[in-house]
């Protein structure tokens, strides 16, 4: 099992909000499924591992296994939402490892939020709470050599190139990606 260690003796990863200044990160849950379904298209999967979801029923399976992970403590999926409004942007994630100790972030946002800074307020936010709440070593941060916006996100919050490696996609693309390894402290 790949559990992310917390500070304090029990945490309800299920209870957790993390708010930034124009975002706040809660808990994916079923009022996201037609957002989700929606939003996470091919031209958003393409940087990515996944793949998008095939139908409704995907998506709420998809909410389904990501809070039982949140509840067993394996992972967080938080949905990325705007405090001004409610509306939903996207998904920011953290994912344990094998180790316990090199969780990996991942995000992606819809297409029409694209370059308003909510994917850097995201990732920032979620390793700032993960600095804080969480035991680990390093977090790292895996972005195809071409992704340029999230290229910066992971070298903004002082990320340093781990390893580069090919990956087949699940859409079967290939990924030509850079891990990047987040320290603890900056
Ligand atoms: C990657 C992604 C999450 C970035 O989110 P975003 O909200 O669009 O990005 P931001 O507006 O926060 O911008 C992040 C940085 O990239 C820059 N940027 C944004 N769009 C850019 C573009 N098209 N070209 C070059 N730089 C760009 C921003 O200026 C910012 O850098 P800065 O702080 O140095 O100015 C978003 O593009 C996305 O969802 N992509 C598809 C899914 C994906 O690839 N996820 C990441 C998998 S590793």
């Amino acid at each position: 099992m790949t559990i992310l260690k917390s500070k304090a003796a029990c945490t309800d990863f299920l209870a957790v909000r993390i708010k930034g200044e124009r975002i706040i990160l809660s808990p994916i849950s079923s009022e996201h499924a037609r957002d989700i379904f929606c939003e996470f298209t091919e031209e958003i999967t393409r940087y990515m591992m996944p793949k998008p979801l095939g139908s409704m029923s995907d998506a709420c399976e998809f909410i389904e296994k990501s809070r039982k992970n949140m509840e067993a403590g394996t992972e967080l999926v938080f949905a990325i939402v705007r405090i001004d409004s409610g509306k939903f942007l996207g998904v920011c994630a953290l994912h344990g490892n094998e180790d316990h100790q090199t969780p990996e972030l991942g995000v992606w946002v819809r297409k029409s939020e694209h370059g308003n800074g909510f994917g850097m307020e995201s990732v920032r936010c979620l390793a700032e709470w993960t600095r804080e709440n969480l035991v680990f070593s390093y977090m790292t941060y895996p972005v195809d050599r071409d992704n340029i916006p999230s290229r910066k996100i992971a070298e903004s919050l002082g990320g340093v190139v781990l390893e580069k490696r090919v990956r087949k996609s699940a859409s079967g693309t290939t990924l030509n990606e850079i891990v990047y390894r987040i320290k603890l402290k900056r």
